[in-house]
């Protein structure tokens, strides 16, 4: 059976309560402390300017790329910057039209409603989302049958901030209502150092400068993974009583998480592993790796594959997936003279 997408990839997503508060409490809450994403921020603070200058609701905007980039964040930023309130859902929490006008009809003018998950809207309450976002106004039947009608109810000006891992599963016509599209990349080591300094400073940890170039180095291009590793180094660093983190100490506490030299975790192995050991290293369509992998499809085209895609260890083909003689390497295996002939 394949695993909820929570189990799969223990770094990406937050575990615990705690570590959720954590989190929280670090989350960066105003563009001075938001790293990198150079051309998301420019486009945004474009918008935000006509915006002010229009005084108008801000235009409807898409955030879109895999987890723990900075979506929530950004709307939260955008919300702040402009002064309104950000109202917090997800496409799975809004299950009929009637919970969507319960939300749009209680918000304060030009407010935003950030819609995570945004690709998990069923089709009723999207279809009602529509003149919701073009004219400000909801249609709701009244009654049923022969009786029924149609009444428009007008809505406060609002801004929705959808946020979503997988852009491709949007209908054409929701993704047509947004005013911007952006696709949050992940993010290069020094923009993670970046993040970790700030992180270190709140949290009051010292970290060596080389040990700090590592963990940026192994944090799979994400924030979100950094922080939860900065947090449990600094667990280790305070259990074995010395107050600053070290590269030993580094290590010690990444291979106690199985966080390998380059940021992989166990799923990510696991997931080239299979390819080299099962699959000649591919070329293998994404059914029949995930089936092997019992995850469901999502999870690894949304968690798994975007980091390995971008370090180069995996490459789409018009046949499948492949592993690449880099992450062979990596990987310590040696292709078979069939993967070879495959693989050059
Ligand atoms: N550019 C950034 N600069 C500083 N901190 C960041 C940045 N991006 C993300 N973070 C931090 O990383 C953590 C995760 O970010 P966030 O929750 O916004 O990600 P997300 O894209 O919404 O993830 P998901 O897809 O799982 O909902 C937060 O604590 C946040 O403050
Ligand atoms: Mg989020």
């Amino acid at each position: 059976m394949a695993k909820k997408h929570d189990e799969v990839d223990p770094l990406v997503n937050a575990v615990t309560p705690e570590e959720q508060s954590l989190l929280v409490s670090l989350r960066a809450s105003d563009w001075s402390e938001f790293a990198g994403q150079i051309g998301v921020k420019k486009a945004l603070h474009i918008a935000i300017a006509a915006t002010k200058k229009r005084k108008e609701p801000l235009e409807h905007i898409l955030l879109y790329g895999p987890p723990g980039l900075g979506k929530t964040t950004l709307a939260h930023i955008i919300g702040k910057e402009l002064g309104v309130n950000v109202r917090v859902t997800s496409g799975p929490a809004i299950e009929r039209s009637g919970d969507l006008a319960a939300i749009l009809t209680n918000l304060e003018p030009n407010d935003i409603l950030f819609i995570d998950e945004i690709h998990r809207l069923n089709k009723v309450v999207e279809e009602t989302l529509y003149p919701a976002m073009e004219d400000y106004a909801l249609d709701i039947v009244i009654g049923k049958g022969p009786s029924a009608r149609s009444v428009r109810l007008d809505l406060p000006p609002f801004t929705i901030i959808g946020a979503t891992t997988r852009a491709g599963l949007l209908s054409s016509p929701m993704r047509d209502r947004f005013g911007l599209i952006s696709r949050l990349e992940f993010y290069a080591p020094d923009e993670i150092e970046e993040i970790l300094d700030r992180a270190a400073k709140k949290l009051k940890v010292k970290m060596d400068p080389i040990a700090k170039k590592e963990l940026a180095k192994r944090s799979r291009g994400t924030p979100r993974i950094a922080l939860r590793l900065l947090k449990r180094v600094r667990d280790v660093a305070q259990v074995e009583g010395v107050g600053v983190i070290t590269i030993p100490i580094l290590d010690r506490s990444l291979s106690l998480f199985e966080v390998d030299s380059v940021g992989l975790d166990r799923s990510d192995r696991r997931l080239l592993t299979l390819m080299i050991d099962k699959f000649d290293g591919g070329p293998v369509g994404i059914e029949t790796m995930a089936a092997a992998l019992a995850e469901d499809i999502g999870t690894v085209e949304e968690v798994l594959e975007p980091y390995l895609m971008q370090i180069g260890f995996l490459k789409r083909t018009p046949r499948g997936r492949s592993v690449t003689p880099a992450a062979f390497a990596h990987m310590d295996k040696k292709p078979t003279k069939k993967q070879q002939e495959a693989l050059f």
